[in-house]
């Protein structure tokens, strides 16, 4: 017994410290934006934005699971941000997509049957001691809709996950998760996909999960509150995202608004908040209660922050009155320019001073008295110059949610220069502005 006992205090001391999940100590990740936003570039993350909000609402109907998140999303890549997070031991670091509008983890595992090519080999399951393939009987197992789950000698075997042009198979497993470069932010046994077929392209290595499903990093990691600060210069840096105790705003200008459940569904995976006012300069907007608000029919609507949505995307009513009051308080009776190809919809001409288009201002009200005074780069910027880079056309960066799909999105370009948090323990969702480089 004894030398049992010196063994395994041996062993202990020769591992790396592991936290269990469930602690409530800080850590930190960074993340790195993976699409290029340069002007010319808006119309491409529209396009990956009108995909997504069609898997963000299969993502929102009864029947799918957070399983179905993710196979949706694969679909368009994504105008999001990377997260690092190292995987096994001794670990290896992926960029993953962190996505808030999805719940499970997964990157490539080696042997692949038919793997996209990525500039470091894909995880080595048998190079890690330790890796375990997940048990059908898991609970975690359980919930990936039975329509893509297999059970075999493979292990947990999701299959067939279509998604626009593409799909995504593999198996559940579980390993050591560390987040960032943090050794104290190691995790055993969290479930990740090992994912072996892929028919997509290689823009990023997986996705980070961060959604309120039972298999998002979030929920594995027992993690009740994280935030993070987008830098909207992005080339000029990494941006900071917290999780636990070092998740908190200090900043004297906070504005919260509780976070809630879609009465509609029984389960799912976003963070809904409740938008109940918009103003456009001094105008205040005819917004109701049912503008942006949950619905019985369609998919649920409801209004989402998501970090993988580039774009912020409004249910039709509302973005309408959106709509007209820009088109009614553009200066100098600017006509707005046909835009039907490029997937944004209210564009002018930029002036040929060079000076920036003046714009009346944005406001979004949120349930509480919580108040957002939208920075104008955050919804109106250049979005196309011309050959000598001048500035030729400007948009909003606001688009309407297609007419079948009433869910409106806060995306990640309205949510840059603010450090926002998810509070899970006090169903909170705050904001500030803030200098993300600092915080
Ligand atoms: C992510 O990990 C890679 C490989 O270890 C490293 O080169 C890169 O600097 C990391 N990025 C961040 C933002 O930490
Ligand atoms: C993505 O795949 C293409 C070929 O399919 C390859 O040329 C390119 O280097 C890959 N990109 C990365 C980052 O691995
Ligand atoms: C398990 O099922 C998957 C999906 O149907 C299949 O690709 C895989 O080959 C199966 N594994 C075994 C060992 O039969
Ligand atoms: C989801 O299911 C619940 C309970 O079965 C039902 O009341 C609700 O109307 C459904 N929601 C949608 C959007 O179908
Ligand atoms: C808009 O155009 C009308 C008619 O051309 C003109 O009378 C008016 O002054 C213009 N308004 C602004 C704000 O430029
Ligand atoms: C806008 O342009 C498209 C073709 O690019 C055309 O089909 C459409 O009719 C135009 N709409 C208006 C209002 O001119
Ligand atoms: C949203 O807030 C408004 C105004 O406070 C309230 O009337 C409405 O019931 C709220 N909606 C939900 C779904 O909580």
């Amino acid at each position: 017994m004894a030398s049992t006992a010196a063994i395994l205090a041996l062993i202990i001391l020769l591992l790396p410290p592991i936290t269990l999940a469930g602690d409530l100590h800080g850590f930190r990740g960074t993340l790195t934006r993976v699409h290029d936003l340069s002007p010319g570039k808006f119309s491409e993350a529209a396009r990956r934005d009108s995909q997504r909000i069609a898997f963000l609402s299969r993502a929102t109907t009864n029947s799918s699971s957070s399983a179905v998140s993710f196979q949706a999303l694969l679909a368009n890549r994504d105008g999001g941000y990377n997260m690092n997070l190292s995987i096994g031991t001794p670990p290896l670091t992926f960029p993953l997509l962190a996505d808030t509008g999805s719940d499970l983890i997964w990157t490539q595992c080696a042997p692949c049957t038919k793997c996209f090519q990525q500039p470091t080999p894909p995880f080595q399951p048998g190079s890690s001691s330790t890796f375990s393939k997940l048990p059908c009987t898991s609970a975690f197992c359980q919930s990936v809709p039975s329509s893509v789950r297999t059970c075999n000698a493979t292990g947990c075997v999701y299959s067939n996950y279509i998604y626009g042009s593409g799909y995504t198979e593999g198996y559940l497993a579980t390993e050591t998760l560390r987040v960032g470069d943090d050794a104290a932010a190691s995790f055993r046994d969290v479930v990740f996909g090992c994912s072996t077929v892929n028919g997509m392209d290689n823009l990023t290595l997986g996705i980070a999960g961060l959604g309120r499903g039972p298999l998002s990093l979030v929920s594995q990691l027992g993690v009740r509150r994280f935030s993070y600060c987008l830098r909207s210069d992005a080339a000029a840096g990494e941006s900071p995202i917290l999780f636990g105790s070092l998740a908190k705003l200090t900043d004297g200008s906070v504005q919260s608004t509780p976070l809630l459940k879609n009465p509609f569904l029984q389960r799912s995976t976003h963070y809904y908040v409740n938008l109940t006012g918009i103003a456009v300069g001094s105008t205040e907007l005819p917004v109701t209660a049912s503008t942006f608000g949950f619905t019985q029919t369609g998919l649920g609507g409801g209004t989402v922050v998501d970090s993988g949505t580039t774009l912020t995307l409004l249910a039709k009513d509302g973005y309408a009155m959106v709509k007209q009051a820009f088109l009614s308080q553009m200066a100098n009776n600017l006509t707005a320019l046909n835009v039907t190809s490029s997937g944004l919809d209210l564009c002018f001409e930029a002036s040929a001073s060079g000076d920036l288009l003046p714009v009346p201002t944005l406001v979004l009200r949120f349930a509480g008295g919580a108040e957002y005074v939208v920075p104008r780069r955050s919804y109106f910027d250049v979005v196309a110059v011309d050959s000598q880079g001048r500035a030729a056309v400007e948009c909003l960066l606001v688009i309407p949610a297609p007419r079948k799909l009433p869910i409106s999105i806060i995306g990640n370009l309205m949510q840059m220069d603010m450090h926002v948090l998810y509070d899970l323990d006090g169903e909170m969702f705050s904001f500030a502005p803030a200098d993300c480089a600092k915080v």
